[in-house]
């Protein structure tokens, strides 16, 4: 039997602050999985945001409220995640042993694996409880964050009346909306091109083997056209999305787009065969690219020919519904890809 006023399961309104936009993404738990209720993004000023970084809590919080104001958001329940330099995410093998133990010895050798003093950081750990087939140790993640980074975005968001209840890392984000929306049994490589990093997050047998956070992004397109045809930066920016005409500069912003490409495919290629170097048994099937550096056009023919493998575009929508009176699907579909890590964002429930 079931009741027919049951109340609806709380989702957090998930929040990507990228250093090039903020997006966010708000779910509502149904019967059948997830409907989106909203989604919108808006640019943040160059050099607010950098390498996870937040240099401008004033401006960017401001663009938050704005934004949620304009998406008819009042919950005040927010998740958010970093990365950068000051997040740091091991994985351990250690004997399997119940969760109070775990976190008692966790917290006595983080030093070890933690490249921080511990007084200084935001520690957590998840038990992948791996210990199946008898086998005595289990595997372990272990994410650190400095609280330097982490308090400044703590004390913005409560500047602007909402309660971060999530705090959580950009990779596991956009694993969790991956987890959510496809099939389990692949192993695949979740690539993210933002604007000043690509993340690379390789899955197998349902877990994060290697994480890697390249520093280069789509923001170099911008400040090489920029650079090469004497632009300001919007001018740049239009440019390169093709929204001012190209000219007789098309062939030199061809070269300009190839040569960058090239260069992180290269990036890519090392982990992935970094990975494959030592998973034999276990080859990637298929690479998942999400983030706006995935629109660049022909990138996915460029690096499933380059790299050998599928390459698909993350639709992190895939398994969800959106009334399409306020959500038009055509602009679902092409968001998608930068909305990734604020569905994987959204996915969660609200704890407290
Ligand atoms: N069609 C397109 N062609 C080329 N680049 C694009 C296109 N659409 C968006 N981009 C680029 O994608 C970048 C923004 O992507 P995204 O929103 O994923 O970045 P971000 O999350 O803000 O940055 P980061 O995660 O690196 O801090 C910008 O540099 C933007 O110019
Ligand atoms: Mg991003």
């Amino acid at each position: 039997m079931r009741l027919p006023f049951r109340a609806k399961e709380k989702l957090i309104v998930g929040i990507d602050i990228g250093s090039h936009s903020v997006k966010v993404c708000q779910l509502e738990r149904i019967e059948q999985g997830y409907s989106v209720l909203s989604l919108g993004s808006a640019l943040l000023p160059e050099g607010a945001v950098d390498d996870g970084t937040l240099h401008d809590p004033d401006q960017v919080g401001e663009i938050i409220s704005l934004l949620l104001k304009h998406l008819k958001i009042k919950d005040r329940k927010i998740g958010f995640s970093v990365s950068g330099y000051s997040v740091v995410v091991k994985k351990i093998n250690l004997p399997a042993m119940d969760e109070q133990l775990l976190k008692e010895h966790i917290l006595s050798e983080a030093e070890q694996y933690i490249p921080f003093d511990l007084n200084e950081v935001y520690l957590d750990f998840q038990d992948l409880q791996t210990n199946r087939d008898d086998m005595a140790k289990t595997s372990i993640i272990l994410a650190a964050a400095k609280k330097e980074v982490i308090d400044p975005y703590l004390e913005m968001f409560k500047a602007i009346n909402l309660l971060p209840v999530v705090v959580d890392v950009d990779g596991f984000a956009l694993e969790n909306a991956y987890e959510y929306n496809y099939l389990k049994n692949e192993n695949i490589a979740l690539i993210d091109i933002g604007a000043a990093k690509i993340n690379v997050n390789i899955i197998s047998r349902e877990a994060s083997i290697m994480a890697r956070d390249i520093v280069v992004g789509s923001r170099e397109l911008t400040d090489q056209l920029q650079y090469e045809f004497d632009l300001d930066p919007e001018e740049a920016e239009a440019l390169k999305l093709g929204a001012s005409a190209a000219n007789d500069r098309q062939e030199m912003i061809e070269e300009i787009f190839h040569t960058r490409c090239v260069q992180w495919m290269e990036e890519i290629k090392k982990t992935i065969n970094l990975y494959h170097a030592t998973n034999r048994r276990e080859p990637l099937t298929k690479l998942i690219i999400s983030g706006g550096g995935s629109n660049i056009r022909g990138l996915t023919q460029f690096l499933e020919q380059k790299i050998g493998l599928p390459v698909e575009r993350f639709n992190p929508f895939t398994k969800m519904i959106a009334n399409p009176k306020t959500i038009d699907p055509e602009y679902l579909k092409q968001i998608g890809p930068e909305m990734a890590i604020a569905a994987g964002l959204a996915i969660r429930p609200s704890a407290i």
